[in-house]
């Protein structure tokens, strides 16, 4: 099959949140099992063009009156076509935040859909995201379908209904399959009016990490190299480093990890009584978080003010989006803590257990199908073929996150070999793309039978 994703994100040049990491390493996997793969991306001025390989000019092509040159590069074995209207739309910000996000993203859809037809392009499957790609699946059917790209058919992803639900209605309606990131999420937003209609082309497939990409036996961010075998040895010495670089207190505590974008979806409120729990209980704590709103991002400063004068060896907030800073968390931490509101799939309690830390989750979406609480989950995880893995917890409030928190502490503080050989397994579980890739190519070859 020829794939090409149309997104306005990509990891690592312009990545977001998960739905950057989603398009490469979804892409990677399904390059790997021997289809063709191809990304177009807005060439944003902030690209990180380290990253990109052979990084060269394509050529140009006009639309709407305005002129589109076209760039090409490798990214993490990756084509990828990068458009640049001269109009700038992408001369300014970095990725979302504009107050014409809508119309931006629309552009570029639009002109996406034209190089591939001014180019000769003859994909099987054009495969679009969330509402900031979503008018690919109309414009599509409205413009393109006719003409030379004919037998592509298209794929919607819906990554969080949370944003842009008018767009991804639309979306659902003109698309030839549709899905969504967990399976437990598709039945969250199944009753939702822009799903609701549209649930017979509609799925759940979870999304897997790149083991490549998260690696803690090859990961330059993290001291000392480790897989299952060594795993004690290895976090150690990452947890040391952690200590050190943040100027926490080195010493052998329980240490929980949150690695989050702050906003309302990931449970603000949770997030702050954890860190108190956590202090109580003799932990330490380290929050890397960022806050797109300052509202919210003023109120983690006057917090990590606080903990500086009452907390300083035992708690460190960064506010700050850092990649190399996140790989040391996860190698370094115990456990890494997820208590969203509403979560479609999450990638963060995944690669935890890609580095041997425990997730401590709310089951909510994909949290629920990836985290089996070691005391309550052991049937439903035996039925996925898995040894139970993390802990979690149901309620909103206070009381759900004390819950988890405190048998995870527990166990920490009184199994060493137990916790330890939990750590292992949890290494060891398979949270690749190597189950998800192959739904995909089924969906994919669904949609082409339907033609
Ligand atoms: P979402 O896409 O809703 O933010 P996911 O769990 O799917 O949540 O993906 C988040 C991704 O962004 C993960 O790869 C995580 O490691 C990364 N991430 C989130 N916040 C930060 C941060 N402050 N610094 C570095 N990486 C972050
Ligand atoms: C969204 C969701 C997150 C998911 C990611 C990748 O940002 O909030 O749960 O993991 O997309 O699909």
């Amino acid at each position: 099959l020829h794939v090409i994703h149309i997104s306005v994100e990509m990891a690592p040049i312009a990545k977001v949140g998960g739905l950057g990491d989603v398009v490469t390493s979804l892409s990677r996997a399904v390059q790997d099992l021997n289809h063709n793969v191809d990304i177009l991306l807005p060439k944003y001025d902030c690209l990180n063009l380290s990253h990109v390989k052979d990084f060269h000019y394509h050529n140009n092509f006009f639309w709407g009156g305005t002129e589109i040159k076209v760039w090409r590069g490798k990214v993490e074995g990756l084509s990828v076509y990068f458009l640049e209207p001269q109009n700038g739309f992408f001369h300014v910000g970095c990725v979302y935040g504009r107050a014409n996000d809508a119309e931006r993203f629309g552009f570029f859809c639009h002109a996406a859909l034209e190089f591939l037809l001014q180019n000769g392009f003859h994909p099987d499957i054009i495969h679009c995201h969330d509402w900031s790609s979503a008018p690919v699946a109309w414009l599509f059917k409205e413009n393109y379908v006719h003409y030379g790209l004919s037998k592509a058919q298209v794929v919607f992803t819906i990554h969080n209904l949370d944003f842009g639900a008018n767009f991804i209605a639309k979306a659902m309606q003109h698309s030839d399959k549709a899905t969504t990131v967990s399976p437990t999420y598709s039945r969250e937003v199944a009753g939702h009016p822009a799903v609701a209609p549209h649930l017979h082309k509609f799925h759940g497939i979870i999304n897997g990490i790149d083991p490549d990409i998260w690696d803690p036996y090859n990961d330059n961010c993290i001291p000392v190299p480790y897989t299952s075998d060594n795993v004690v040895e290895g976090k150690r010495a990452s947890k040391e480093a952690l200590q050190l670089r943040l100027g926490l207190e080195k010493a052998n505590l329980p240490l929980v990890g949150i690695i989050t974008r702050l906003t309302h979806q990931k449970g603000i409120h949770l997030i702050k009584h954890a860190i108190w729990r956590t202090l109580e209980r003799g932990g330490q704590i380290v929050l890397l978080g960022s806050a797109p709103d300052p509202r919210i991002q003023n109120d983690f400063v006057s917090l990590a003010n606080q903990l500086h004068s009452t907390h300083n060896a035992r708690a460190r907030l960064c506010l700050s989006y850092d990649e190399p800073l996140s790989h040391l968390i996860y190698a370094g931490a115990d456990f890494i803590l997820v208590p969203s509101i509403f979560e479609p799939c999450g990638l963060t309690q995944l690669t935890a257990m890609r580095y041997g830390s425990i997730p401590v989750v709310r089951k909510t979406g994909g949290l629920y199908d990836t985290v089996f609480d070691v005391d309550h989950d052991k049937d439903r995880a035996q039925a996925e073929g898995l040894a139970p893995n993390g802990f979690g917890f149901d309620g909103a409030d206070a009381g759900g996150v004390d819950y988890a928190l405190n048998r995870a502490i527990s166990a920490w503080y009184e199994g060493r070999d137990w916790f330890n050989s939990l750590c292992k397994k949890v290494m060891e579980q398979d949270w690749s793309w190597n189950r998800p890739a192959l739904d995909y190519l089924e969906l994919y070859h669904a949609a082409r039978k339907s033609l």
